[in-house]
């Protein structure tokens, strides 16, 4: 136990010293980049929860991603990548799970699209299985649609894009 203290003691007084040289690079450099200070909002200013939460990423940040991801799948699907339509779906369920922590007033609004729309449709591309696909697509585009006009934003309907996305190879990658 007393090992583990003095080793603790030591470890604190090595960052120590550490922060401090670090801290004399930053000031003798002219042109460097930015402190600490130049970094954190407002100076040190120590935030609350509040403005954590202003500044966390809300649904009118990570909606733009998950409607892009959404193309990007359906187009996958389209020309038989679908390890890539998989992996979109993946990461639309972490954006989601960011904004029911960052909005938990939508919570239950977003678990409920998971439920209904994007874990049936995660069945059917994890399965590979075309027959299926139109109808549980359509299925998880309603309830994208349904969610907007539930929350109020009935003037928000997302549609597919015409053009496909062109910066990801759509067709399988050997
Ligand atoms: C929890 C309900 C909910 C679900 C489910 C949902 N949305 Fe949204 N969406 C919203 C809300 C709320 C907004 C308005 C965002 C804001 O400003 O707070 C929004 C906004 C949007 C926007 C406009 C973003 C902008 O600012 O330009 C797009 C695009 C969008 N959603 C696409 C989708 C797609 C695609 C799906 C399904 C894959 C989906 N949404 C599922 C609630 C939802």
């Amino acid at each position: 136990m007393k090992k583990l203290l003095v080793l603790s003691v030591l470890v604190a007084a090595g960052l120590l010293l550490l922060s401090a040289v670090a801290g004399c690079g930053s000031t003798s450099t002219t042109s460097s980049a930015a402190t600490t200070a130049d970094k954190t909002p407002a100076g040190n200013k120590v935030l609350s929860l509040d403005e954590m939460s202003d500044i966390a990423p809300g649904l009118g940040d990570i909606m733009p991603t998950l409607s892009r991801r959404n193309t990007i799948l359906y187009y996958a699907v389209q020309n038989g990548n679908w390890d890539l339509a998989a992996y979109q779906i993946k990461e639309m369920g972490e954006g989601i799970d960011v904004a029911g922590t960052t909005r938990p007033a939508r919570k239950d609004a977003l678990d409920n699209f998971v439920k209904s729309g994007l874990d049936p449709l995660n069945e059917v591309v994890k399965a590979k299985d075309m027959s299926k696909f139109t109808a549980a697509w359509n299925a998880e585009v309603t309830d994208c649609n349904a969610c907007h006009v539930s929350q109020g934003f009935k003037y928000i309907e997302w549609s597919l894009p015409k053009t496909m996305p062109e910066d990801l190879t759509l067709t399988p990658v050997p």
